[in-house]
């Protein structure tokens, strides 16, 4: 047992005078490639990290759920005979996900909980994801549901679109559910199929670094470009018999139709088009362990998301810039919706120590802002941890 698991547990034991009956763990996402293709059927590229939120539970008395934020020094209850959207952001997490899996007909027990974590909240690394995550695995320990992992995925998708009423795509949750240690997951998200990638993390690291800019304009930027991404499907379907999803589009289709489209939804069709395959393209590289060319596949990734999705914004761009130029950057670009947040980079295994230490210093010289730096390592998939006796 880690010390951490050691701190929720105390902190259960403060909160509720008990012994919790679980604790399970839910990890944040980092997406190595196939930005904003998962919202059109396409392929994306993530890993999960070694940042996690933690859920103490154990089942109460009757229908109420009561939990306590570490984090925020609150302690907050719902009935799951009752669930309304609440002015407190975050207990809407876990009241979204119940009114999804009681929507299915899982009936849920109600339960006392303590939720910690380090994933860095705000900043793109799917904080919101891993909470639904690792709310769905304490309601299915507790009330003992049995739920496929995909499924689950796709329950706490709909609670964050429906309840929470940020519409995103399938990728974050999918990811924390079904990743592998050392690997990326390989995700289909139009037959919602996945493959675990090996990684080389003998060679080369992951350094995620936070702008430190929160994504003001993500979510109502990410409905404008979903939108844009429907309206290219409208106009190309017709050439492509059966087509639904920008995945369904080659490039050698649009490139023949393209006039067919206003401008500003070119762009973005060509930005997605091609991501998916760079995506294809990364998993032969990857293959190959090729990481000089997968490298710069990230790079043609964040000038795409720059230019013709633009979801960049300043600070991505000068952190970027600042990556490529280091020595031991194989490539960099951003990860996420965009618009603040974080740039993904990786870096050969060698160079990544004085990377991270340049990396900050030179941010800062370009945009007067502190960056985070994190050397990632591709985590495991959420997982519950039952607890026999007291330790
Ligand atoms: C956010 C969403 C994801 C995905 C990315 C962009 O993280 O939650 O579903 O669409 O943006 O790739």
């Amino acid at each position: 047992m880690s010390i951490e698991d050691k701190t929720i547990i105390q902190e259960f034991r403060q909160q509720f005078g008990s012994e919790p009956a679980f604790v399970v763990r839910a990890p944040g996402r980092v997406n190595l490639i196939g930005e904003h293709t998962d919202y059109n059927g396409g392929f994306v590229l993530p890993t999960a990290i070694n940042r996690e939120i933690k859920i103490a539970c154990s089942p109460a008395e009757g229908r109420t759920v009561t939990m306590y934020a570490v984090a925020m020094k609150e302690k907050r209850a719902f009935s799951l005979d009752k669930l309304q959207r609440d002015a407190c952001r975050w207990i809407n997490y876990p009241q979204g996900v119940a009114m999804v899996l009681q929507g299915e007909g899982y009936k849920l027990r109600g339960m006392n909980a303590v939720v910690m974590g380090d994933v860095p909240l705000g900043a793109g690394l799917s904080s919101s994801a891993a909470f639904e995550v690792a709310t769905s695995l304490a309601f299915s320990a507790l009330s003992n549901l049995t739920i496929d992992r995909v499924r689950m995925a796709r329950l706490c998708q709909r609670a964050e679109n429906e309840f929470v009423g940020v519409n995103c795509g399938i990728m974050d949750q999918y990811v924390s559910l079904n990743a592998g240690a050392g690997r990326a997951v390989f995700i289909d998200c139009k037959s919602l199929e996945h493959r675990l990638i090996p990684l080389d993390t003998v060679h080369s690291r992951i350094v995620i670094s936070d702008t430190g800019v929160k994504r003001e304009l993500a979510s109502s930027e990410y409905n404008v470009r979903r939108g844009q991404c429907e309206e290219a499907v409208k106009i190309l379907k017709k050439h492509v018999p059966g087509a639904t999803c920008l995945r369904d589009i080659s490039s050698a289709v649009l490139k023949a139709h393209e006039a067919e489209l206003p401008e500003v939804v070119r762009k973005r069709a060509r930005h997605v088009v091609s991501e998916n395959e760079r995506v294809l393209q990364s998993l032969q590289l990857l293959e190959k362990n090729d990481l000089v060319a997968f490298g710069r596949l990230l790079n043609a990734s964040h000038d795409s998301l720059r230019d013709d999705y633009e979801v960049s914004c300043r600070e991505l761009d000068a952190m970027v810039t600042a990556a490529r130029a280091l020595p031991g950057c194989l490539g960099s670009r951003l990860t996420g919706a965009g618009f603040g947040g974080c740039a993904v980079s990786l870096v050969k295994a060698e160079a990544a120590d004085a990377f991270c230490r340049e990396l900050g210093k030179r941010y800062k010289a370009a945009t007067g802002l502190e960056a985070r730096i994190i050397v990632s390592e591709a985590a495991d998939g959420a997982s519950v941890m039952e607890r026999r006796g007291s330790d």
